[in-house]
């Protein structure tokens, strides 16, 4: 059997987390050979509720299931973790904007940025769930100098999948014939569903079998505000698809994506399409021996390059309403970075550049 890794998820005694931990432990996230250590963490005040839900992942008996632990601070609950899943942050309500979260929520990840370069395994994979997702990564990673941007991504898989789902309903075939569909921006209601690379059985999609007004007045709007509506009939934002976005992102970062297929990921922005450096935005990604690579040369119209622009100027109206969390010594790290040679000649450097070498080289896009 494989050596266990060891996978740290803040917020573990709610919502998402309930419907996450055991399909974990089940080893859907990572395969069935997996053996996995769970490192949770909660506030204080929840630790008995956290304790409960530990108890019932020990009484499942599950054999990949090596360690529960538990714990109420960041610092202890990330140490030497390979994954660490940010999930724990107040939700957004019914009236509320993702944006009025900001504040109630950036400190959680200044601290946990900190926490997760001082403790966490120094190729840790992280994953930042808790709203707005896109601006607390970005504070996550600035908090954590000496770990690369590159090892901090946020969750725009659930729109991803939302989109795939809502094709594949409107147009009666399964959804894993909707191929190639791209979130680009920010986890918001300002996010883009891009379906001009989609295709359906080989086939072109927009202007195809779907129609382009459907697309843009109808589709592109629900799926941006799919998770109000969710917030709305429940009373609660969503947790079991959030859950099941949460496993596909990280078993695709980690394991790889299919063949002739991309992910969305929100990811520090290298400047490709255009997108300013240093923030935190969703793009086209293909995954490979643990790395991703941003999908580069995309035809893009001029109804697209809008729209990415819209999200792209919330994500920085955001960034500045943060600044000041936003340490001045990571900001190089940030503006430096290459995730993908355009040449294509490296896979995927590492971020922090300043030697000069990336990690990895190969000749081979993905
Ligand atoms: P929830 O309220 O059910 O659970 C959040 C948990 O986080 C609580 O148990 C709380 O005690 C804990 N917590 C709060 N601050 C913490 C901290 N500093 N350290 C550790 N734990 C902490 O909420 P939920 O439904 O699980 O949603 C969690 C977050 O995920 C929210 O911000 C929500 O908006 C967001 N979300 C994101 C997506 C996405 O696609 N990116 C989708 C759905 C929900
Ligand atoms: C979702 O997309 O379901 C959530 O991010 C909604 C929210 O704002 O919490």
């Amino acid at each position: 059997m494989k050596k266990p890794v060891r996978i740290a998820v803040t917020g573990a005694a709610g919502a998402i987390s309930s419907s996450l931990l055991f399909r974990v432990a089940s080893g859907e996230m990572f395969g069935t050979d997996q053996p996995v250590i769970l490192q949770l963490i909660e506030v204080p005040q929840a630790m008995e509720l956290l304790r409960g839900l530990a108890m019932e992942l020990e009484d499942c008996a599950l054999p990949l299931l090596h360690t529960i632990r538990i714990f109420d601070n960041p610092e202890a609950g990330f140490k030497n973790a390979h994954y660490a899943i940010l999930i724990g942050a107040r939700p957004r309500t019914a009236g509320m904007e993702r944006i009025d979260l900001l504040t109630a929520n950036a400190e959680i990840f200044e601290r946990q940025g900190k926490a997760l370069s001082a403790n966490a395994a120094r190729d840790v994979k992280v994953l930042v769930v808790g709203n707005p997702a896109n601006t607390n990564a970005l504070i996550a990673s600035r908090n954590a100098p000496d770990l690369s941007p590159t090892q901090f991504t946020a969750l725009t898989r659930l729109d991803h999948n939302r989109t795939k789902g809502m094709v594949a309903n409107h147009l009666g075939v399964n959804a894993e014939e909707v191929r190639q569909v791209i979130i680009w921006g920010n986890h918001s209601s300002t996010q883009y569903p891009d379906l001009h690379q989609s295709k359906i059985f080989g086939e072109a999609l927009v202007g195809h079998q779907l129609d382009e007004n459907f697309y843009r007045e109808t589709l592109i709007p629900r799926i941006q505000n799919r998770g109000s509506e969710i917030i709305n009939a429940r009373g609660h934002s969503s947790a079991a698809s959030a859950a099941q976005a949460i496993i596909d992102h990280m078993r695709d970062w980690a394991m790889g994506t299919e063949e002739n297929e991309l992910v969305s990921m929100a990811i520090v922005s290298d400047g490709s399409y255009g997108i300013e450096k240093g923030i935190v935005y969703s793009f086209p990604v293909r995954c490979r021996y643990g790395r991703y690579q941003i999908v580069n040369g995309l035809e893009i119209n001029e109804f697209s390059r809008k729209m990415m622009a819209a999200s792209e100027a919330e994500l920085l109206e955001e960034k500045a309403s943060v600044n000041h969390l936003l340490p001045k010594d990571t900001e190089q790290s940030h503006y430096k970075l290459r995730i993908c040679l355009r040449s294509g000649k490296f896979l995927a450097a590492d971020g922090l550049l300043d030697s000069g070498d990336p990690v990895l080289e190969t000749s081979r896009l993905l």
